[in-house]
């Protein structure tokens, strides 16, 4: 089962920074997820449309310019990170999930994508696309399969994340915890879809995503549940 680092290894470090990548890194996660926004025509790694929960900032990130941005605290005196930044920081070590928070980015991030791919060929099947925006995740389900792979994200009162993830055309269904269940994960995998579940931070349902045959868990833990699931050697697994 892969690990995912949620927004790095948010549980314990400032989330989507550099410092939170790092430390997912150094746990030995297969994939970072990070949210992306553009301000001043530069991809910016930050969640909320507001400033407030991560930073000494405050109001809409939207209101601020990029150099203003730049001078705020993200949390132990890191800085919102650009998208550049990140994918310089991993270079192709560990997959990244670009989870797009806003319309109209596409073309700026798959421009970037390829190019870091082109320098560095290991990116290739490392990078993964998802939104909650559906705008975005019709934008990004045409995209040519060789510049990205496609997670395709659903809320968690979601109708039914695995046949929109198959209308798609996506590598994975990445579902909310709160959707996983057994006839879910088979589903996905008679459709040969992959299936990440978000977020999941309790070994207990840790241990259940294992036990049902999860393809990869979002984690703000990656350490511990790295070490969680290396002490699982005998559990057996749905099929
Ligand atoms: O992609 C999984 C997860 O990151 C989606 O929720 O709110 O943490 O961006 P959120
Ligand atoms: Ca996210």
């Amino acid at each position: 089962m892969l690990i995912i680092g949620h927004r790095g290894a948010a549980g314990t470090s400032p989330e989507n920074t550099l410092m939170s990548i790092s430390m997912a890194l150094d746990c030995g996660v297969d994939w970072v997820e990070i949210d992306i926004r553009m301000v001043d025509d530069t991809i910016i790694v930050l969640h909320d449309e507001t400033l407030d929960r991560t930073t000494n900032g405050s109001g809409s990130v939207y209101q601020h310019s990029l150099a203003d941005l730049r001078t705020l605290d993200a949390g132990d005196g890191a800085q919102i990170p650009l998208l550049s930044e990140v994918l310089e920081l991993i270079d192709a070590r560990a997959g990244l999930n670009i989870e797009f928070k806003q319309r109209g980015l596409v073309g700026a991030v798959v421009e970037m994508t390829t190019a870091f791919i082109e320098r560095q060929p290991r990116w290739r099947n490392r990078i993964m696309f998802s939104s909650f925006i559906p705008e975005v995740m019709s934008e990004l389900s045409v995209l040519d399969p060789s510049h990205c792979m496609l997670g395709a994200l659903s809320e968690s009162n979601a109708e039914d994340p695995i046949r929109t993830a198959n209308h798609l055309n996506a590598y994975s269904a990445n579902i909310s915890l709160v959707q996983l269940s057994k006839s879910l994960v088979e589903s996905a995998h008679k459709q040969g879809l992959m299936v990440l579940v978000y977020t999941v931070n309790d070994n207990a349902d840790v241990r259940r995503c294992f036990e049902l045959s999860v393809d990869g868990i979002f984690t703000d833990f990656p350490e511990r549940a790295i070490a969680f699931i290396q002490n699982l050697p005998m559990i057996s697994r749905t099929q």
